[in-house]
């Protein structure tokens, strides 16, 4: 299946808002995503589309049916022909990158994509010349852990009842340097095999 990777646009949040729902308990509201579009100096926050293939027709049962279409209706009422499947957003703060989301649609799951998003921030990071990465993830997320572990992320210590939905631990995660040779070789490597293992399917980033 074809997607492309492009920078999150305000007119994209509604659609945001309706993944983010499905991949987290506690979503962003659509204000945060609103803030962080309109200041692409200090950050990057893209979105996963899949190209040509129509609207997706995976409605979530918990939402009501107008919060399951409004994603796909624009100012003209037309569906988005490339649904939103999945974001990930990061800030830069000097030579700090913090990926603070990242997730994709459940039946997406386990084929490269969320690890396609990951590799779009690491590579905008390197390119701003931040030197580590950081984030927080739910300690039992071990899911999200293995990801960041391919990327040399490792364990940094714990921020106690961290999320405030059920007070679960975040465990705090580091990169090594991302500015180094050796960095370099870790990245060019996981990204080939992941370039293998979507075989042809990402047909453009722009961001
Ligand atoms: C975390 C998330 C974005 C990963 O996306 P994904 O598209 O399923 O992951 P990928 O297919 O790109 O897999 C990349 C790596 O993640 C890890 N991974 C993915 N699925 C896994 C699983 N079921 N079990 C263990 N590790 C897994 C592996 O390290 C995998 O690399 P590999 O294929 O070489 O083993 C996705 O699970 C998600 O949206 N989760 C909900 C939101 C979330 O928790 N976000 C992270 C917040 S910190």
């Amino acid at each position: 299946m074809p997607y492309k990777i492009d920078r999150m646009r305000m007119e994209d949040v509604p659609e945001v808002v309706a993944v983010d729902r499905r991949c987290f308990t506690t979503a962003w509201p659509a204000s945060a995503y609103r803030r962080e579009v309109t200041h692409p100096e200090k950050n990057l926050y893209i979105v996963l589309r899949r190209v040509g293939e129509g609207p997706l027709t995976m409605p979530d049962p918990k939402n009501g049916f107008l919060t399951n279409i409004l994603p796909f209706l624009k100012d003209d009422q037309a569906p988005n022909p490339d649904p939103i499947v999945g974001y990930a957003g990061l800030w830069i703060v000097s030579d700090e990158a913090h990926v603070t989301t990242i997730g994709v649609l459940p039946e997406l799951r386990g084929q490269g994509l969320g690890e396609l998003l990951l590799i779009t921030l690491i590579e905008h990071a390197r390119e701003k010349r931040a030197r580590w990465l950081t984030l927080e993830a739910r300690v039992s997320n071990t899911v999200a852990h293995a990801l960041y572990r391919k990327y040399t992320f490792k364990d940094a210590g714990y921020r106690r009842r961290y999320y405030s939905d059920d007070g679960e631990d975040a465990l705090v995660m580091w990169s090594d340097r991302i500015d180094t040779p050796e960095f370099e070789a870790v990245f060019r490597d996981a990204r080939g095999k992941l370039e293998q293992k979507i075989n042809g399917s990402l047909l453009g980033v722009s961001v």
